[in-house]
């Protein structure tokens, strides 16, 4: 399988403040779906961010698509096959309505009206979130906002997807549509999460940040995919979905 991302040694300190990232490196292959995970500060949504040029490491290098990055006219490709769901949505969505947010990237890399609007039916579609197409995004709820912010990353078709905290301030049977929606994802997957629940289900393999580095963390057994998709609802404002909670949360 190709690598899609190689990020070796990786340094990063924001102005005035001891280092995020202090020697973390990082490979990515095609197909496989990856957890990060880490303590709050820990550096995880920096990393991300590093890893689509939206911040410059200090030391270290990124390969990303099988070339080197490090210019931000390097990261202009990696952003249109990469792409990043912020843990903020507020930091992704800053359309008037949902229609116009999930257009937003389509129209961006260049399509026309016609085919943007198919795409933004189809995406939204495809999320159970139709009902959601005129609706002004900034009145939507913390978990709507969630997940129209998919929606609108999903719009481009990246190759990859970088979700930070994907699940975090969603109710169970919204989180169990979002593990379903993403376990039927053919992109390869990089998920930031602090939920252990969440990880077991989706993730391949997790790592954890830690003092600026990234350790492998053994992944607990993962349940059989047909399992996970015969379980789960479709509806994200639907009843509970029923599957058992996990009964405790090992330290990363
Ligand atoms: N713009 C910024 N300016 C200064 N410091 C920042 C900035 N953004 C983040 N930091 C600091 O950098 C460190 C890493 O932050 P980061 O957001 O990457 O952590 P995280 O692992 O994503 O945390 P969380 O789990 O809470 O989302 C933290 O100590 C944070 O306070
Ligand atoms: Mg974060």
């Amino acid at each position: 399988m190709p690598t899609l991302f190689e990020l070796s040694d990786i340094h990063f300190a924001y102005p005035g403040r001891p280092p995020a990232l202090a020697g973390a490196s990082l490979t990515v292959t095609a197909g496989e779906r990856l957890a990060l995970t880490g303590a709050n500060g820990a550096g995880k949504s920096t990393l991300l961010q590093i890893m689509v040029g939206l911040l410059t490491p200090s030391a270290g290098h990124v390969v990303a698509f099988d070339q080197p990055r490090r210019r931000e006219a390097d990261f202009h490709e990696v952003r249109r096959r990469a792409g990043l769901v912020f843990q903020d949505p507020d930091d992704q969505l800053f359309c008037p309505t949902v229609a116009e947010d999930v257009a937003f990237g389509p129209l961006n890399l260049g399509m026309d009206r016609a085919a943007a609007e198919h795409r933004v039916r189809e995406t939204l579609d495809q999320l159970g979130l139709s009902t959601f197409r005129d609706r002004i995004t900034h009145q939507l709820s913390g978990g709507e906002k969630r997940l129209v912010s998919l929606a609108a990353v999903l719009a481009m078709k990246p190759d990859v997807l970088l979700l930070d905290e994907p699940s975090n301030g969603l109710d169970e049977p919204t989180t169990e549509h979002l593990v379903t929606i993403l376990d039927n994802l053919p992109q390869t997957l990089i998920l930031v999460s602090h939920d252990p629940h969440f990880r077991t289900r989706l993730a391949t393999r997790t790592l954890t940040l830690t003092h600026g580095q990234l350790t492998p963390t053994p992944n607990r057994p993962r349940r059989g995919s047909h399992e996970q998709r015969g379980a789960a609802p479709l509806n994200p404002a639907g009843e509970a979905g029923g599957l058992p909670r996990p009964h405790h949360e090992s330290k990363p």
